[in-house]
């Protein structure tokens, strides 16, 4: 007998006493790997192959190819592989265990929805930058240094500059995308921004210092206001599925002139006057108006060329009232009592 043959026989026998003692999934790993691995004993008496004389070694090739093929059987008869029967060691009725499934959180629902519905109207939907300038947040609004409309917005400033004299913040407001966007683009624009923003607030049931707001903004040649109520009220629509009857009041932001707050009839009690209304019948949604022209000359567009609008709204409060909930610390409160109910 060949050397090579008797080497064979030795693996062989090996392999057979081992196989008897192992019992467990990871003994038939470790010999499947020992004996059948691409550096297993199998592969490196098949080195030796070249060594057996012609005239023997295509009777040695079909032996070490018999034994190859019995190891393998065994193994993954034992380990329940493919082409196993699995006995003892894969029980089809046992019941698995369940996976954890995850779900979007409420902001994420209400945000893809929002976005959609501004979306399909022939809005870009961005997020832009949370940490940005005090001159996109404010001095391109219209809200120059020292000016007591700033104190409207409690604002975290950031001590870092990133360039000299560029005073940086995070952003108190969705608004401060909108000379950032106007300066790359010329109009038509019609932009949404949805994102996070940042005050220095006490935090309540209805405030926190970091919260989400949507920012709305369309330039254009002859845009007027009626352009602007029908985009609210159509988006109300979509949101709420319902008839919505929307109403203006004046309202003072320094970006926009006219400036409006924009209210929409209470849908709890349809204007009856409720706890959701306060008992006016009415629910203030967002502030809006014409883009100041002060801002579209800050943007650099030509004067008198373009109008027009821009709206701000909670997102959060959005939220709060399609899922009826009523405190704005749960949403990143960590309690997955609350979260896994969406
Ligand atoms: N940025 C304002 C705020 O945070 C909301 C707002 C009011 C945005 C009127 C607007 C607007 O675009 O026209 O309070």
């Amino acid at each position: 007998m060949s050397t090579f043959n008797q080497d064979l026989e030795q693996i062989k026998n090996n392999f057979e006493q081992e196989f008897e003692k192992a019992s467990s999934q990871t003994d038939f790993e470790n010999l499947k790997n020992k004996y059948l691995g691409r550096k297993g004993s199998l592969a490196e008496v098949m080195k030796k192959i070249g060594s057996v004389p012609a005239s023997e070694r295509g009777a040695a090739g079909k032996l070490a190819n018999e034994v190859k093929t019995s190891m393998t059987a065994k193994i993954s008869q034992k380990s329940g592989g493919e082409s196993g029967d699995g006995q003892g060691f894969f029980d089809l009725t046992e019941p698995g265990k369940a996976q954890k499934m995850g779900h979007p959180h409420p902001y994420t629902l209400v945000r893809d929805e929002v976005t959609d519905i501004f979306r399909s109207m022939g809005f870009e939907v961005l997020d832009g930058e949370e940490v940005t300038t005090d001159y996109y947040c404010f001095e391109s609004l219209n809200i120059p240094k020292g000016h007591p409309a700033r104190d409207a917005w409690d604002t975290f400033y950031i001590k870092q500059q990133r360039k000299k004299n560029e005073d940086l913040v995070l952003r108190t407001h969705t608004s401060s995308m909108q000379v950032a966007v106007m300066e790359e683009e010329e109009p038509p624009l019609r932009k949404v921004v949805i994102g996070r923003c940042f005050r220095n607030e006490a935090t309540d049931a209805s405030h926190e210092h970091s919260f989400n707001q949507i920012e709305g903004f369309v330039v254009d040649e002859n845009i007027s206001v009626a352009n602007l109520v029908s985009t609210l009220k159509q988006f109300l629509q979509a949101l709420f599925k319902a008839e919505m009857e929307v109403r203006l009041r004046p309202g003072f932001f320094p970006f926009v002139e006219p400036g409006y707050e924009l209210d929409f009839k209470c849908l709890n009690c349809k204007g009856e006057g409720c706890k959701v209304c306060k008992h006016s019948g009415w629910v203030e949604f967002l502030g809006c108006g014409m883009i100041h022209p002060k801002v579209l000359n800050f943007a650099g567009y030509p004067k008198g060329k373009y109008t027009g609008y821009a709206f701000g709204m909670g997102f959060d409060r959005i939220t709060m009232m399609k899922y009826k909930i009523d405190d704005i610390r749960l949403f990143n409160g960590g309690d997955l009592r609350f979260i896994h109910q969406f």
